[in-house]
């Protein structure tokens, strides 16, 4: 079901190596909307209907936001598709104003808020007045909703970056949604050590019961079949141990997917024969500086000078890193280590691969931090 999206035809690059772009194909995430869709048909109090999803920048995280939505779309319910920005919250009540009146209440939704579109046009979290018809004008939509045998799916992307206040007002209206038996999904995304810095932090206890599905880099396996097929279209067939090439260089990484994919698409087309070992190469040499150009650089665009002595240490090492000894390479004392440790988790640089260990969260990072 998540596996075709885009009609592959000669002549049009699908691969789309752009942030939240729909892949021409889903790759390694069979089965994870499944709990979700259930809780759809439900409709509420299932626990899909509320669901996080983590994972490092560009492993497909916003796109798998808009699956959800679409599968919602598709149960007949209506989306409301938020950036957890300042202001996100006014923001989703204002997108509640267009749905109400296609259901036949805009003008009584209007009179019970007392707070017009726009009405919520405040930079962050809403003042006890503006909640309170927040609220209403949500259950009101809902009750419609519910009518009908559907309901009201939200998705907040980048929830690492919420307002504190404003990400616990909005969790705090769901949860009254929710024991009210209304029917509303909550879809949030964020990179994994903020989001569970959230959830800590008690900002929303209710937000800890969610499905929290970590995003991983898929299966050479599956990016091999998954070009396979998508490449079928072509003039002349790629030899199997050159797409076997082509889908290890990725790691499995979706955005390296489609930057791989899309250059060989595009070396494709600009050649009579085959393809050669050359014209690969070519190929993947172009992702990857459009990898460094578009993720790495712009990871790296907020450390510091001595977060680069600690990744370049890290770098030394051909998989996980021992704290310890990234403490001994750069004669630090082990708390100076634990700062900077915890820091590069939170701004999604590295991750933690287990006691003691830290690797790299970012495709090509270690590699780009070699002299
Ligand atoms: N499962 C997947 N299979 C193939 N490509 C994917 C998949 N998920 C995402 N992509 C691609 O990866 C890139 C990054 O996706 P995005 O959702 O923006 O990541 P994130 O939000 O985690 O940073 C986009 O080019 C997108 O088309
Ligand atoms: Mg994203």
């Amino acid at each position: 079901m998540y596996t075709e999206r885009v009609t592959v035809v000669p002549g049009l690059n699908p691969f789309r190596p752009t942030a939240g772009a729909e892949p021409p194909q889903l790759v390694g995430r069979a089965g994870l909307l499944d709990e979700f869709e259930y809780g759809l048909r439900i409709r509420s109090g299932a626990p899909g209907l509320l669901t996080i999803f983590t994972g490092a920048r560009g492993v497909g995280k916003t796109v798998m936001l808009g699956e959800a939505e679409d599968a919602a779309r598709r149960a007949g319910w209506a989306v409301i598709s938020e950036t957890a920005t300042r202001g996100f919250l006014g923001r989703i009540g204002a997108a509640m104003h267009p749905f109400l009146e296609e259901l036949g209440s805009g003008p009584a939704g209007r009179r019970i808020t007392g707070v017009g579109l726009g009405g919520f046009s405040v930079t962050t979290e809403l003042a006890p007045a503006q909640q309170a018809g927040w609220r209403q004008l949500g259950e009101e939509l809902l009750r419609l909703l519910d009518a009908q045998g559907t309901g009201l799916a939200i998705t907040v992307d980048e929830i690492h970056g919420a307002d504190r206040d404003e990400l616990a007002q909005l969790a705090a209206s769901v949860q009254h949604f929710i024991r009210a038996g209304l029917p509303v999904a909550l879809v949030f995304a964020g990179l994994p050590a903020a989001v569970s810095d959230l959830l800590d932090e008690g900002v929303a206890t209710f937000l800890r019961r969610a499905d929290r599905i970590d995003l991983h880099p898929a299966a050479i396996d599956e990016v091999e079949a998954s070009y396979r097929d998508t490449l079928t279209v072509l003039e002349h067939a790629i030899a199997p141990e050159l797409l076997r090439t082509a889908a290890e260089v990725t790691g499995g990484y979706p955005f390296l997917i489609q930057l791989v994919g899309y250059h060989l698409w595009q070396v494709a087309e600009a050649t009579d024969g085959p393809l050669t070992a050359e014209d690969v190469g070519l190929a993947v040499a172009a992702a990857r500086r459009r990898n460094t150009r578009m993720v790495i650089d712009a990871a790296l665009a907020s450390a510091s000078p001595k977060d680069l002595e600690f990744l370049r240490a890290m770098a030394e090492d051909d998989g996980s890193s021992r704290t310890v000894d990234i403490g001994r390479r750069l004669g630090d004392a082990r708390n100076t280590v634990g700062n900077y440790r915890a820091r590069l988790i939170d701004a999604g640089l590295i991750e933690s691969t287990g006691h003691g260990l830290v690797d790299f969260a970012i495709p090509g990072l270690r590699e780009h931090l070699r002299p």
